[in-house]
């Protein structure tokens, strides 16, 4: 595990952004495995610059992303999908039939899991796999307790990971109970991970995930073993971390 140290949210924001453009680069057609949150947005924009200026192209990149919620159209503001379109689809050459989330409006579960899982089969595996991480250490929404062997499946997201959505949406009642996620079991076999931290709200996690006991109870402990993960925090989440 390595841990990149970055001053600040910029900063980190950079750092992602240059590790994932080293991977276009070096892979035109490769697959990325993409994360959302207010973690990564930075990261996304930081590409877009980059793509703008002409250094970066994904015209054969693939993406597939971590999770949807359940029962969200694409075009509700607060689905991943629409998220992913704003931050970053839209705003580069990529060939939209090559960007892939769960089908959020797929009422039966299983399907859209086993579906979700062909998808992710068909395209050969990921490459790079960013994310972001949950105050309780969820990634994706793979929320405390969940077998480290679970490939995409249903979620009922936990009280605290609504409440800290709750921050998108007009009331708690708005904020989707469930929510379709790769599982950890997926996530392990993307070739390289990059997580992206930032805030002191986030450093007793970072301290509990990656230097405490692996344990399903925190989810993001399993990535101590996997064998090319790189942490990019900055000085705030990394606050606890000698
Ligand atoms: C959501 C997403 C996760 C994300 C997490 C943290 O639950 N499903 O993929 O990592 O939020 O979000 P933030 O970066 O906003 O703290």
């Amino acid at each position: 595990m390595k841990i990149v140290r970055a001053k600040d949210y910029n900063d980190m924001s950079r750092k992602a952004a240059n590790i994932i453009s080293a991977q276009v680069i070096m892979k035109p057609n490769c697959v990325l495995g993409l994360a959302t949150g207010s973690t990564p947005i930075g990261t996304y924009a930081q590409l877009v610059e980059w793509y703008e200026k002409g250094d970066l192209d994904f015209s054969e990149v693939t993406t597939v992303n971590l999770d949807e919620y359940k029962g969200l159209p694409r075009d509700n503001d607060q689905s991943y999908y629409y998220f992913m379109n704003n931050n970053l689809f839209s705003k580069v050459n990529i060939n939209l039939k090559r960007t892939f989330l769960p089908d959020g409006m797929e009422p039966d579960s299983e399907k859209a899991c086993s579906d979700y899982d062909k998808v992710i089969a068909s395209v050969g595996g990921v490459d790079l796999q960013l994310l972001g991480l949950g105050h309780n250490g969820h990634i994706g929404f793979n929320e405390p307790g969940t077998a480290f062997e679970a490939e995409t499946h249903c979620v009922n997201l936990t009280e605290s990971t609504v409440k800290a959505n709750q921050r998108f949406f007009a009331s708690i009642d708005d904020v989707p109970k469930q929510a379709y996620t790769m599982g950890i079991k997926t996530i392990m076999q993307a070739k390289k991970i990059l997580v992206v931290v930032s805030g002191e709200d986030k450093a007793a996690i970072i301290k509990e995930a990656f230097f405490g006991p692996i344990t399903p109870q925190v989810q993001a402990s399993v990535l101590q073993l996997h064998n090319d993960v790189t942490i990019v925090a900055d000085e705030a989440a990394l606050s606890l971390v000698k």
